[in-house]
């Protein structure tokens, strides 16, 4: 659904009332939080507020304080422009399928965002969305040892303008030139994470790799990983691996990597 035009001026709150008729989940955004101003989403679902909420709540914000992002980096949008949520999800698989749920959950926003009429998204590894190599929306999961829940933390670039938004990233507006309603996008994102997390349970990964590594920007780039503890990898991106990892052609052979962070893609997505 998109706001007609020059409809992102006008502010497009979100409401639970917008999004709960358009759930088709069971337990997912059930019972959904929504706030004006938070410190961070994953913050807040991970603390003691929050700390018995049942499995499928979802607390989303129009603006954070403190929004965090992966390799303790912050998370910046300004207000009522981006969707801003997190969801917390107890996997019957433990930190196995915790790990596969972030890919899952690139792979529900991009085939949510294409359900809403948006851009065609890539997953670029392990779980960043882009289009034209700009990031348009950041994941973060965060594991809950103490129940052995996952708080999956989502930021989707929707209505910033240019000027509203870092170098290297886009938001839906500025790739399709119109503004996006964001209550039937957080639907959709939920009903497709329900769907998808039911199927990784029911029939493990290989499915959805398969869809997730057709969706990916990456095989056939040349890309550098920094591997953590000061290692770097250059390789040659070839897939996504029965891990959930990015298989490489590296110079001794091929190898899943499991746990890393693509800081540079070397050639273009046209040249692959
Ligand atoms: C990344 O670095 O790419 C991950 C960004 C994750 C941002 C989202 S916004 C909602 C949730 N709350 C947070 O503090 N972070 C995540």
């Amino acid at each position: 659904m998109t706001i007609p035009r020059g409809g992102g001026r006008t502010r497009d709150r979100l409401i639970d009332i917008d999004v709960l008729p358009r759930l088709e989940t069971r337990s997912l955004g059930r019972r959904l939080h929504v706030y004006r101003t938070v410190d961070s989403t994953n913050g807040l679902l991970r603390g003691e507020a929050f700390w018995n909420a049942p499995a499928g709540t979802v607390i989303a914000a129009e603006e954070q304080r403190k929004g965090r992002g992966r390799l303790d980096r912050v998370w910046e949008a300004p207000p009522f422009r981006a969707l801003l949520f997190s969801v917390l999800i107890e996997p019957r698989g433990g930190t196995e399928e915790a790990a596969l749920a972030n890919l899952v959950a690139a792979l529900a926003v991009a085939d949510a965002v294409a359900d809403g009429g948006g851009p065609s998204l890539r997953i670029r590894w392990p779980n960043d969305l882009v289009a034209d190599d700009r990031k348009v929306c950041g994941i973060l999961s965060e594991y809950r040892s103490d129940r052995g829940a996952l708080v999956i933390g989502i930021g989707l670039n929707v209505n910033q303008e240019k000027g509203e938004l870092p170098p290297a990233a886009s938001s839906l507006r500025t790739i399709t030139g119109r503004a996006f309603v964001r209550a039937p996008l957080l639907a959709g994102i939920l009903n497709r994470l329900e769907a998808h997390l039911d199927e990784l349970g029911a029939r493990g990964f290989e499915p959805l790799r398969a869809r997730i590594e057709e969706r990916s920007s990456l095989p056939g780039r040349t890309v550098t990983l920094d591997l953590g503890g000061g290692r770097t990898l250059i390789a040659t991106a070839i897939g996504i691996g029965p891990s959930g990892g990015l298989v490489v052609s590296a110079p001794d052979g091929p190898r899943e990597v499991l746990a890393g962070e693509v800081t540079r893609v070397l050639s273009s997505e046209s040249d692959s």
